[in-house]
Parts: C-alpha cells; sequence; structure tokens
C-alpha cells in the first residue's frame, strides 16, 4: 500500500509518501512485521518564523501551512519520482466540490486547482493526514487540503491522530536502505507496551493494552515536558525552541564537572514536582516557577540587578534543570511499567530526542529492568514529521477506518485514549 501523509498540527508542514508491505493481517495481529520504504519525507519548518515571537502564533501556523502544501506536495512527489506533468482536465462538478472543501483556504485554493490540472494523479492508494491534537487553525488547513486531494485523485482519506503517529514511529527501526531510500520496520511486540510521549505539547504516559489500543495512564497537569524546557531556555535568554539548547548547555556542565572530578560547587537546587505522588501525572509549571525564582535570586546579589547570567550559571542550571526532568519521568516510567508488566518501552515526541533522557533511561533499564526492550524514535523522527503520521495511517487504512472527503473536522484536543 502506497501513502500520501500530511502533518500540519503545529509548526511543522510535512508531507511523506511511503510504501508499506506487510501481512494481510498487520492490523491485529501483533507478531507481523511491517516494513515502510520512505518514497519522500518533506518538511517546511516554520521555527525561523516562530522564533521571533518565542513560540508558536496560530495564525502565523496556519497562513504558512497554507503557504507551503502545494509546493511541498510537489517536491514529496518529485522525491517519490512520481511527479509527472501532464495537463488534466477537472470536470465542474469536481472543481465545484473542491471549491467547497477548500471555501476557508482562499490563500491556497487557486495554487491547489493549478496544481492539480498541471500535473497526472499519481498512483497513491491513500491519503493520511493529522486531524488532532494541536492547534486548531493549523490543524485544518492540513485537513482541508488533504479532504480537497483525496478528491481530486479519488483516493480513500484516513484520519490519524498525531499522538499515535509519535507512539509508533518510536517502534520503528531502520532496518536497510534500498535504491538510496530508507527502509524502517516494525515488529509490532507484545502488548502491553508503554509509552512516553513528550513534546511541546504533550507529556503523557499512554499504555496500548492491545495493539493499537490505548488507555491515558497519567499526563501533565499544566505544562508539558517540551514546553517547560521551551519556557525556561526563553528565560534564561535561550532562543526557541529551548530544548536542544539547555541540552547543550547541561551536556557541557557535566562534561566540566567530569573534569572537575566533582569538585565544582552545586549551585542550583530545583524541586522534582509530584515525584512521589501515587499517580502517573506530572507537573512542570512549579519547575518553571521554581526556576524564574532562582535567578530572581542570583540576580539580587548582583550590584547591577538584572545582569545576565555567566556561563557557567546557565550551564549549571541547564543541567539541574535536565536533571529535575528526567528523574520524574524515570521515576513515573518505572513504576508504571512494573505494574503493568510492560515488556516494551518506547519514547515519542520532540523531547525524545534528549541526549541525556534517552542515556539515562538506558541506565536505569539495564539496572532495573533488563528484560524491557526499550525504543526510541530513529534519528530524525522524533519531533513532527510526516512519516509517523504515514505509519499511523497505514495500520488505521488496513483497519478501513477511511472518512468520506468533505465531512473530516479537526479536533485540537483530540485524545488518544478511549478512557480518557
Ligand atoms: O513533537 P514536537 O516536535 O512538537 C510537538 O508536537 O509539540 O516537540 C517539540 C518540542 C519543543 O518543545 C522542543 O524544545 C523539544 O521538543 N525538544 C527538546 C529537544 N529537542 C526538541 N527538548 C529537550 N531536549 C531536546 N534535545
Ligand atoms: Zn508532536
Amino acid at each position: 500500500m502506497r501513502i500520501l501523509s500530511i502533518e500540519t498540527s503545529c509548526d511543522e508542514t510535512a508531507i511523506a509518501i511511503l510504501e508499506c508491505e506487510s501481512n494481510e493481517d498487520a492490523a491485529k495481529d501483533t507478531s507481523t512485521s511491517t516494513t515502510f520504504k520512505v518514497l519522500s519525507h518533506t518538511l517546511i519548518s516554520q521555527i525561523e518564523i516562530h522564533r521571533e515571537y518565542g513560540g508558536v502564533f496560530p495564525a502565523v501556523a496556519k497562513r504558512e501551512h497554507a503557504k507551503n502544501l502545494v509546493p511541498i506536495l510537489g517536491a514529496a512527489l518529485e522525491e517519490a519520482e512520481l511527479l509527472r506533468e501532464d495537463t488534466q482536465s477537472v470536470p465542474e462538478d469536481l472543481r465545484a466540490r473542491i471549491g467547497e472543501v477548500l471555501s476557508r483556504e482562499s490563500d491556497m485554493a487557486e495554487s491547489f486547482i493549478q496544481f492539480i490540472t498541471e500535473n497526472n494523479r499519481p498512483i497513491i492508494d491513500a491519503i493520511a493526514v493529522t486531524y488532532g491534537p494541536g492547534l486548531a487553525p493549523a490543524l485544518w488547513v492540513g485537513v482541508n487540503f488533504a479532504q480537497a486531494l483525496a478528491l481530486a485523485w479519488n483516493v480513500p482519506l484516513v484520519p490519524v491522530n498525531h499522538m499515535e503517529g509519535h507512539f509508533l514511529v518510536g517502534l520503528a527501526r531502520t532496518t536497510e536502505s534500498i535504491d538510496n531510500k530508507t527502509v524502517l520496520t516494525i515488529d509490532a511486540p507484545q502488548t502491553p507496551i508503554l509509552g512516553l510521549l513528550i513534546s511541546g505539547g504533550h507529556t503523557q504516559l499512554m499504555l496500548m493494552n492491545e495493539w493499537l489500543s490505548y488507555q491515558l495512564l497519567g499526563e501533565t497537569r499544566d505544562d508539558a515536558v517540551g514546553e517547560a524546557f521551551d519556557k525556561v531556555a526563553r528565560m534564561m535568554g535561550l532562543p526557541y525552541p529551548g530544548g536542544p539548547e539547555i541540552s547543550k548547555l547541561a551536556a557541557k556542565c557535566r562534561e566540566d564537572e567530569k573534569s572537575l572530578e566533582g569538585t565544582s560547587e552545586k549551585l542550583f537546587s530545583l524541586p522534582r514536582p509530584m515525584i512521589d505522588t501515587p499517580d502517573y501525572n506530572f507537573s512542570f509549571s512549579g519547575l518553571k516557577t521554581a526556576v524564574l525564582y532562582a535567578l530572581r535570586d542570583i540576580q539580587k546579589t548582583r550590584p547591577e540587578e538584572s545582569a545576565p547570567l555567566d556561563t557557567l550559571e546557565k550551564e549549571q542550571l541547564a543541567r539541574e534543570f535536565e536533571d529535575a526532568v528526567t528523574e520524574v519521568l524515570i521515576v513515573k516510567t518505572v513504576k508504571a511499567l512494573k505494574e503493568t508488566q510492560a515488556q516494551t518501552l518506547v519514547l515519542g515526541g520532540g523531547v525524545s530526542a534528549n541526549p541525556h533522557i534517552q542515556k539515562s533511561f538506558t541506565k536505569i533499564l539495564s539496572d532495573k529492568l533488563p528484560a524491557v526492550d526499550f525504543r526510541v524514535p530513529p534519528t530524525g523522527l522524533t519531533g513532527d514529521n510526516g512519516v509517523m503520521i504515514g505509519i499511523a495511517g497505514f495500520y488505521r487504512a488496513q483497519r478501513k477506518e477511511f472518512v468520506d472527503p468533505g465531512t473530516l473536522v479537526a479536533d485540537g484536543n483530540l485524545s488518544l485514549s478511549k478512557v480518557a
């Protein structure tokens, strides 16, 4: 099955085309192995644009997606060698239906019609699109674009939950490369599978009880982990997105400490919020406030108030913050592994790229739960991308979860779990 997938839930506009192959029953049978040949993996990040605002602005994200989707579709088809220029006639009634679906996307409608009249319909078996959760205005552009494309090409449309994309791509391993194209393989493990989904919008412990059926064990009560990284970075005067910046400073601090053989004094001490609560919930806004107070305290000692932190202070603060977050994530996740008996742990979401978090999990699992199979997304697929939506779309398409174009509704608060 060849799937074209579309992702616009936040600040990345992404389209991927995957050639998916497995036994007939991959949707049910957890022992099946499925391969996903990545024919194209295109992405335009809006990070540079949002950096000016220090975060993502929904209206700006929507405008950028609308501008990027048609060009990126062309690029994705070209990369997959599926782009064939040829004049096509679009019947009046079809043109009218497409116009209806794109009535709210006036910026995009004209270039969309132009594209489909100038290019042949490629051989694609299904179109997958993220319909939630995320920023509603951003989601809508992708949903409407996907609906218009499904109409234009007369291809089935399959809605995808963004969080399921993060979960499933975490299970994938890069197995080989064919004709310069990456091949990912998912040998669906035995359930239950525990997922720790950590991104800019979410922090969830999600249990896959049966293949593709989820139960939310706990989540953040306030800020998501990535959001906390971003906000703390902002307070420290670091650019958006703050996660990778803090991670680099913290790594430098650990390196320096090694060379000083632990003789340096610890300048900051932050709380580990909710680490001892008997549930699986998290809270990171208090941690962020603790950083604010720590910054204030240190500045009070300065002759000139609001003097910026020096490099050593920044490194130490970043390290203490990263340690606090990691410890809380580990304690709750290990508890959930023990209680659920899950033998596979998967990390997903942008924050799962964090090397310290990855290393700390590897270490604790080998010490305490060596039988647990620990998986992280393939490099480059931790943050939002089209490949993860194509993977989830494939499994959902196998279950024939198609919707009629024109009826799909974006849902910013969409949940993955039935037992919310
Ligand atoms: O999954 P993602 O790309 O978008 C959402 O769906 O939210 O996650 C983005 C988040 C941002 O908050 C970013 O700061 C964080 O992931 N992030 C990291 C790292 N790389 C990205 N956080 C910590 N360490 C990293 N290395
Ligand atoms: Zn995401």
